[in-house]
């Protein structure tokens, strides 16, 4: 038997060159237009399973992207896994700001990462991270080293809100029952400190769109005397915030979980540098609510966020005009006990009401999810932490993080199973951003932790 370090030396370019394979694929899923490139990659991804080492692999269809299945079951009595993950990506614009073509990757050295980093769409959020499971599967089935039954279920659309995934569990409980649930697909704090996220926010994400007059108006003719629709709708969404930065809807903070202060003395313990955050992003302060720190108001207070906004005359040079109609996308970032579709009834019912006579407002929900907390003393988590002290010399640090993956919760109501995320990102891999990347080194030692997960897990168990 081959040790996992030296098989990842072996095989290293083949590794690398695979992944650069599926990230040559754009897999767009808010964009039609990529339809074809999105099917094609769950056809890569089934190959890949099944070149892994599993004994059944399927594409299962659904209203929406299908679903990658594949499952190698070894002997009922021994616990089951499921690996999570998926092969779409966002898109990949503004174009222009990528220092190469987002699907065209390439690998580059950068100061963290000396070793490289591929530079592509979807390198670190999830494919790069996705693909260290189906390496690590290579590995054990190669070996004769599984210690447990796996399942993979690999989607495509969980950058537009798995609300198809959302129906296929609750559809196949059966095939779906494991012991615990495994995701790679959120970050760690540092390159060289492990952390285990143990946290993820909810989501509520809605569309609003202000109409004044029934068409453009000459802003000179009429201006001052209309309601303009883009003056209106920046005057609502500021009101939104209070001068302390609390969002005041009323009823948004009512289900909101406090932490005690023994449990935030906690959290501001793991290693952050306030001067590193603002010079990695430029900025000379940081902003948010009052009374918490930068680290609480990323993971574990609600927010609110204009993700866009448009409206009226944007293109060269100037026009006088009074738009018809102004819009923007907003999204609110939850914590445990917030509902997700009663926060969104809370902002509709909010926002209409805040609108001054002269205007129409219309609120239009997109997608949304609660947010997760893993719990620290379950097997899970302790044969994770076992395996990121093996391969990384240390105690993973628990973490609460900012992002989003609804569907965790969902697991958790439909399987009854807990999560444990295993993340191998960085915030500096630029994820939805131009320019995204995963380091080599990230990758690699992905690859690495996991097969002593599925180890000590199973020990653990047994
Ligand atoms: N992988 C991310 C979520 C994430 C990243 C969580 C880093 C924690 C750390 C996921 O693909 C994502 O982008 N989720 C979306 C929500 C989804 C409904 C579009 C998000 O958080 O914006
Ligand atoms: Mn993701
Ligand atoms: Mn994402």
């Amino acid at each position: 038997m081959q040790s996992i370090k030296s098989y990842i030396l072996d095989n290293k370019d083949r590794f690398l060159s695979e992944l650069i394979d599926l990230l040559k694929i754009p897999s767009i899923s808010a964009d039609s237009a990529y339809k074809n490139d999105v099917l094609k990659t769950a056809d890569v991804i089934k190959t890949s399973l099944e070149n892994a080492g599993c004994d059944h692999v399927e594409i299962c269809e659904t209203e929406g992207y299908p679903i990658v299945y594949g499952e190698k079951i070894i002997d009922k009595n021994l616990p089951t896994v499921l690996v999570y993950g998926h092969y779409d990506v966002q898109p990949p614009d503004p174009l222009d700001l990528w220092n190469s073509p987002p699907f065209k990757p390439v690998i580059q050295k950068t100061d963290l990462h000396p070793e490289g980093a591929i530079f592509a769409r979807g390198a670190s959020d999830d494919k790069g991270q996705m693909y260290m499971h189906v390496k690590a599967m290579e590995y054990m089935t190669s070996q004769n080293e599984l210690p447990c039954n796996v399942k993979f279920m690999i989607e495509g659309e969980e950058e537009v809100g798995s609300v198809n995934l959302g129906k296929f569990v609750a559809s196949n409980r059966d095939k779906l029952t494991n012991d615990v649930i495994l995701i790679s697909d959120t970050g760690m704090i540092a390159k060289d400190i492990p952390s285990i996220t143990t946290g993820l926010r909810g989501l509520s994400y809605v569309e609003v769109e202000v109409t004044g007059p029934n068409r453009d108006l000459h802003s000179g003719l009429y201006g001052g005397a209309v309601a303009n629709p883009i003056n209106v709708l920046t005057k609502m969404i500021a009101s939104l915030h209070d001068e302390n930065n609390h969002i005041s809807i009323p009823g948004f903070y009512d289900k909101v979980e406090n932490l005690s202060d023994n449990e935030r003395a906690e959290m501001a313990k793991a290693p952050f540098s306030l001067d590193a955050y603002k010079k990695a992003l430029d900025i000379d302060a940081v902003y948010g609510e009052k009374g918490y720190t930068t680290n609480e108001r990323n993971s574990i207070r609600p927010t609110l966020d204009v993700n866009g906004i448009w409206g009226g005359y944007t293109g060269e040079g100037a026009k006088t005009v009074i738009a018809s109609k102004a819009y923007a996308k907003i999204s609110m970032r939850l914590v445990p006990h917030q509902d997700w579709e009663e926060i969104t009834e809370l902002f509709k019912s909010h926002f209409e009401s805040i609108a001054p006579a002269g205007v129409k407002v219309k609120v239009t929900p997109h997608h949304g999810g609660q947010g997760y907390v893993t719990p620290t003393n379950f097997d899970g988590y302790k044969a994770a932490s076992m395996a990121y002290e093996k391969t990384f010399g240390m105690t993973p640090i628990p973490e609460r993080s900012g992002g989003s993956i609804p569907i965790v919760a969902l697991f958790e109501q439909e399987l009854g199973s807990k999560t444990i995320l295993m993340g191998f990102g960085l915030d500096s891999d630029a994820i939805h951003s131009p320019n995204e990347h995963f380091g080599i080194g990230n990758y690699l030692k992905g690859i690495e932790t996991i097969p002593w997960f599925y180890k000590y897990y199973t020990e653990l168990k047994s």
